[in-house]
């Protein structure tokens, strides 16, 4: 459902992406680990359509969006990529419902559509009691996995994650993990994860390797 082909970025004379091929199948969870500076981040960013790359071409459900304008590419990102990040970036002032729904106000749905979907996240990630709370007012583990709500209130084709867990203490990054796993097995969810946890990259159906601007192995 998704397919990155020959990626080159640079930034100045520096070389990050040196010609990347990469998909990934829906149902699928890919875990991406690598050295720091290897460009996991980079290429994250370029297939989640947040940067653009220099050459090549990335289709996500038919679409190039290599081909998008920005404002065709910030709908279509808002209607079928969900963003996962290693700090949760929730809002402060906003409750962990109002931070759920915000990706639905920013694609026009009423609000009570939104509630009534991020109410069912809440639910679902066992969070129900904490819709009114603030982020300062949750734990770590709690408000990570509200983010996840966040990433999945539009029903999102694709969810990309950058160091998800790496936040995290083990206990609260291994519910994470399975909570992924969840997500894959009864929504056919897909995912791409960039990690550094040994156990979440063993944990996906494919791992790949990246180095200096390359994928070794998939
Ligand atoms: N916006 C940027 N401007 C200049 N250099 C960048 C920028 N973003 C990333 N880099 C450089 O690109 C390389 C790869 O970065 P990144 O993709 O973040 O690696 P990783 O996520 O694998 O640690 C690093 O050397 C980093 O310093
Ligand atoms: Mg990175």
């Amino acid at each position: 459902m998704l397919q990155a082909t020959d990626i080159h970025k640079s930034y100045r004379e520096l070389e990050i992406l040196k010609g990347v091929d990469f998909g990934v199948n829906k149902g699928e969870i890919v875990t991406i680990v690598g050295a720091s500076g290897a460009g996991k981040s980079t290429l994250l960013h370029i297939v989640g359509t947040l940067d653009r790359a220099d050459r090549g071409e990335v289709i996500i459900n038919n679409v190039n969006v290599s081909k998008l304008s920005q404002s065709n590419l910030s709908t279509f990102r808002n209607q079928h990529i969900g963003f996962i990040f290693q700090f949760h970036h929730l809002l402060p002032e906003f409750t962990a419902l109002e931070n759920i729904c915000i990706p639905a106000f920013i694609g026009r749905k009423s609000k009570k559509e939104a509630e009534l979907r991020a109410t069912e996240l809440l639910a679902m990630l066992g969070l129900e009691h904490r819709a009114s709370h603030k982020p300062n007012e949750l734990s770590g583990g709690e408000q990570q996995r509200v983010a996840v709500a966040r990433a999945l209130v539009n029903n999102p084709s694709i969810v990309l994650a950058d160091e998800p867990s790496g936040n995290l203490d083990s206990q609260n990054a291994q519910s994470l993990h399975s909570l992924f796993r969840d997500l894959r097995d009864k929504f056919s969810q897909t995912f791409i994860i960039v990690t550094h946890n040994e156990e979440l990259a063993e944990m996906a159906d494919r791992k790949v390797t990246m180095k200096d601007g390359q994928i070794l192995e998939s």
